[in-house]
Formats: C-alpha cells, structure tokens, sequence
C-alpha cells in the first residue's frame, strides 16, 4: 500500500511516500528557513505563498525519489491541524484535490499524532512499540505528555501552559541574539558551554502534577543575561538547556513511574535536542525501560510521519474524508 503524505502545516514544504506505514520510498523537504529568518520567526502569509509555489515540486520529487507515479499511489494523506491556517490550506486542498482526481482514498491526519507516530515508524522487525507507551511530543508549538494505549486512544496527561519548549528555545536563541530557529543554534552552542554555570529556575518539576511552563525560565533568561552581557553565550545556552532537559526528562521519568509504564517515547523537534536524547538514553537505561525516539530527520516537520500514520487511519476513513476541513487549533481529541 503506497501512500502520498503531504505536510504544510507551517514552514517546511514536504511530501513522501511510504509503503505499509513503515517503509519510507521517498522523505523530501523544502525548508522555508531562510524566507523567514530576517524577520526572526514564521511570516503567515509568506509561509502560505511559497507553500503554493512549491507544493507541485515536492510532490513531484517525492514520487520520482520513489520511482512511483501518480497512479501508482493507493491513497493521498494530507495534514489538517494544528498548524497555520494558511499553510494548512495548501497541503490539505492540494492532497485533497489529487486523490479525487486520481479517485482514491482521502486521508486527513493530525499534526501532533503524526509527529507521536514518528517516533516507533522504525522498519525493524521486532521493535514494534508495545502499549501502553508514554509519549512526549516537544515541538515548536506543543509540549505535550501523552499515555497510548493504541493507535487511536490517547490520553493528555500534559501540557504546557504557556511557551512550548522548542517556542523557548526560539526566543531565548533570539533574546540572545543567536537568530532563527533557535533549538539547533543553542544545541551546537550549548556543547561548548558550561551547563552548572547559571542556575535557572526548573518551572514545576517539583509539581506534582504532569504539566509544563517554560515562559518564566525565558524571562529569567533574558534578565540574566541584561545584567551579565559577559557571561559567555556558551555558558548561558548550555545552563539554559540543562533547565529545559531536567524538567522534560525528569517529568517523563516520574509519571512512567508513578504509572508503571516501561515503553517511553519522545519526537517533536525538541527531541532532536543532542542533550536531551543523552539524558533520555541515561535514564531509561538506568530504569530498564524501553525508549522510542524518531531518528534525527523525522523528529522535525516531514511528511514521512503523515504517509505513515495514514496507513493506520485507511481502514477507518470509510466516511467521506474529502469533506474534512483544516483545524488550526486542534489537539489530539480529534482523532477518528
Ligand atoms: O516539530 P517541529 O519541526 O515543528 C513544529 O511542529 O513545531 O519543531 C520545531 C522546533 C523549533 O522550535 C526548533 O527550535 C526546535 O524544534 N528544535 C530544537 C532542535 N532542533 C529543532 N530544539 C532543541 N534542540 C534541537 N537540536
Ligand atoms: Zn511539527
């Protein structure tokens, strides 16, 4: 079964194909990185223009990297949301016209469970995920912590409640004058750096609950660094990720603990994060749990993860999915 994903939900042009959910023919990715870099985060209506004139290309390129043509495809699998609305436009009525003219299925898929699934979307024989799985999605937008007990039955346990974590590693990147986007910066930097050098502040790690907030470390970011310009930035990237790490890794660690689950996984470009996969590796090493992480070029936007979780949705879509309309706000509740 070879299915088209086609991914616009914010600044990446992206389509793939891939066969049976997990083998991936073509991954291709047009990055608007450099469009929205002078203006120091995502422009809307300049992200939707150059959606619109990239889209056939991409697509294009993804079915020639599989050696497939249109006709090869079984269905077409686009995003919905949560993303920008004017992005999520084109992806979507650009997926959506391709299936009806090829006359077949229609798959719409949601942003933040294709980017869960990225995760377990490994071809090896025998490293299928197992339920109930714990799931961390940190992205650039959502900061998410998610019991799975099946491809269809997601619990929120979680959320932040301000930035997102990849959204604080942007501003910080920014306030720091180190440009956008800021995760992969502060990352290179951060290896440089001291990270016991300044103690910023753990937003509710010691909370008991599952929730997150990382707009008061931004702030205290931004003060320490108005009334010491002379810290070195190395130091003030590394001290400001080992803040981010110890709330994700530590909160990860205590509600598999205190739910007694032992398979974890993480995706999101966040998990990209160098720091953060070490420190994931350590802890469930030390426990005996299992860890799912996306390889490095799945974790942020693609269309990989799209075409893969549309192989699961296919059975279902028995309804008319063409109908279905792009939903910039959604979460993971509208999973059918
Ligand atoms: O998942 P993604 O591509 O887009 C969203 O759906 O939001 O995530 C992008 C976010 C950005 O905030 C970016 O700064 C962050 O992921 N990111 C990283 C790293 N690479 C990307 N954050 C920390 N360390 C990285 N190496
Ligand atoms: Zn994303």
């Amino acid at each position: 079964m070879n299915i088209l994903g086609i991914e616009t939900s914010c600044d990446e042009t992206a389509a793939a194909v891939v066969t049976d959910g997990r083998q991936i023919r073509s991954n291709v990715i047009s990055s608007q990185v450099a469009v929205h870099r002078p203006y120091g985060g995502v422009v809307p209506e300049l992200a939707s223009r150059h959606h619109l004139e990239l889209i056939t290309a991409v697509v294009e390129q993804a079915l020639a990297q599989a050696g497939l043509s249109v006709v090869d495809l079984d269905a077409v699998a686009a995003t919905y949301g949560p993303g920008l609305a004017s992005s999520l436009l084109v992806g979507l009525n650009f997926g959506k016209s391709l299936a009806f003219g090829l006359g077949r299925p229609f798959v719409p898929v949601n942003h933040m469970e294709a980017h869960l699934y990225s995760a377990v979307l490994d071809s090896r024989e025998g490293s299928e995920a197992v339920f109930p799985l714990l799931s961390l999605i940190v992205s650039g937008g959502h900061t998410l912590l998610v019991r799975v007990t099946s491809y269809r039955d997601y619990q929120i346990l979680g959320q932040t409640l301000d930035d997102a974590a990849g959204e604080a590693f942007d501003k910080v990147a920014k306030l720091l004058g180190l440009g956008y986007p800021g995760g992969p910066v502060i990352d290179q930097l951060a290896a440089q750096g001291r990270a016991d050098a300044v103690e910023f502040p753990r937003s509710l790690l010691h909370d008991p609950g599952d929730d997150f907030s990382f707009s008061g470390l931004k702030t205290a970011v931004m003060y320490y660094h108005r009334q010491h310009p002379t810290t070195p930035v190395a130091d003030v990237c590394a001290s400001f990720q080992e803040a981010v790490v110890d709330v994700l890794v530590g909160k990860l660690v205590r509600a598999a603990e205190r739910l007694g689950i032992s398979a974890l996984a993480a995706s999101g470009g966040v998990s990209r994060n160098r720091r953060f996969r070490q420190r994931l590796a350590q802890e469930t090493e030390r426990h005996g749990w299992r860890i799912h992480l996306a390889p490095a070029d799945l974790c942020t936007d693609n269309a990989a993860m799209i075409a893969a979780i549309a192989f699961h949705r296919l059975p279902a879509g028995s309804g008319d999915r063409l109908a279905v309309d792009i939903a910039p706000s959604c979460g993971l509740e509208t999973v059918t």
